[in-house]
């Protein structure tokens, strides 16, 4: 049985993104952090929709990923599942949230679909994560991995550099790639390693790969929703195409707004609310309050 949503659009689930990585269609992944936001991108017909912990750094303004924490994650999953109807929804788990033990994790995982209505869990690292991986899926949550540059270890790995790059990293990478993908991921983050790296990966796994730095030969991409609209204050990453500049739109209509409420030009009179024909002939009701002395 097929799952269709109000608009008759076919819901997008773990099922689909396999089929895509079968059929070579591209699967086209986004962030979204709200309600606005993932709407927007779930009705542009994006396939699946990240509530990513970049959330730290996009809205929330912290210089990395690691702040940001389960109930945060968890407000923001929930704002952007009331806007997802075809999508499949798919939620960070957070630095520290799975890293203290099995128990722990499992728990963090069931609350991100319980509470959060997220369809599968994110995680990230290789080969070492394998068991927890397995764990969480046999508690029927679908995990997408996540390998290459793994922001949560940017102190392990001395900052935000691209990985895969020696024949010793390569192999590594193969690895974790091969063993999240026997694990049954459902698809796989590749971050910041190079193209013919992924082209080995994605050419190896049966799992839908799906790359951000990694190159065009992945099974699908994914961006954070604001390095795309251009509302990131920073010089944006090599591999970051922006397709408008939101930032530069936003500040002009501010200003816009500001010019007209100083020149009294808004609100004008068809914005404003009237009192019914008869009552307005009478000054005294028309009378602000604050005169009535
Ligand atoms: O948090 C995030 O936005 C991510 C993507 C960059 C894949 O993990």
């Amino acid at each position: 049985m097929s799952i269709t949503t109000g608009d008759f659009r076919q819901r997008i689930t773990v099922q689909t993104l396999a089929d895509k990585k079968h059929k070579h269609e591209p699967i086209v992944s986004l962030t979204a952090y709200d309600y606005a936001t993932a709407r927007i991108a779930d009705e542009a017909g994006v396939d699946f929709i990240l509530v990513g912990d970049s959330l730290a750094q996009v809205v929330l303004g912290y210089d990395s990923t690691l702040p940001v924490t389960v109930e945060e994650m968890l407000h923001h999953t929930r704002a952007v599942r009331r806007a997802v109807k075809h999508a499949l929804l798919v939620v960070d788990m957070p630095f520290g949230s799975y890293h203290t033990g099995t128990r722990k994790a499992l728990e963090n995982a069931a609350r991100f679909v319980k509470e959060g209505g997220a369809e599968a869990v994110k995680i990230e690292g290789g080969t070492s994560r394998v068991p927890l991986v397995r764990r969480i899926i046999d508690a029927e949550i679908p995990v997408v991995a996540h390998i290459g540059l793994t922001p949560q270890s940017v102190h392990r790995m001395g900052g935000y550099k691209v990985q895969g790059k020696t024949t010793a990293a390569i192999d590594q990478l193969l690895r974790d790639a091969v063993a999240l993908d026997e694990a049954g991921v459902a698809a796989m983050v590749l971050e910041g390693i190079p193209r013919e790296v992924a082209v080995r990966i994605t050419a190896e796994v049966s799992t839908p790969t799906i790359g951000i730095g990694a190159g065009p030969d992945c099974d699908g991409q994914i961006l954070v929703f604001h390095d795309l609209v251009g509302l990131t204050f920073n010089p944006a990453a090599k591999f970051v195409r922006r397709y408008c500049n939101a930032g530069e739109l936003i500040t002009s209509a501010i200003q816009s707004y500001g010019n007209d409420v100083r020149s009294r030009a808004f609100p004008a009179d068809e914005e404003s609310y009237h009192l019914p024909r008869e009552l307005q002939h009478s000054a005294e009701a028309a009378k602000p309050a604050v005169s009535r002395k």
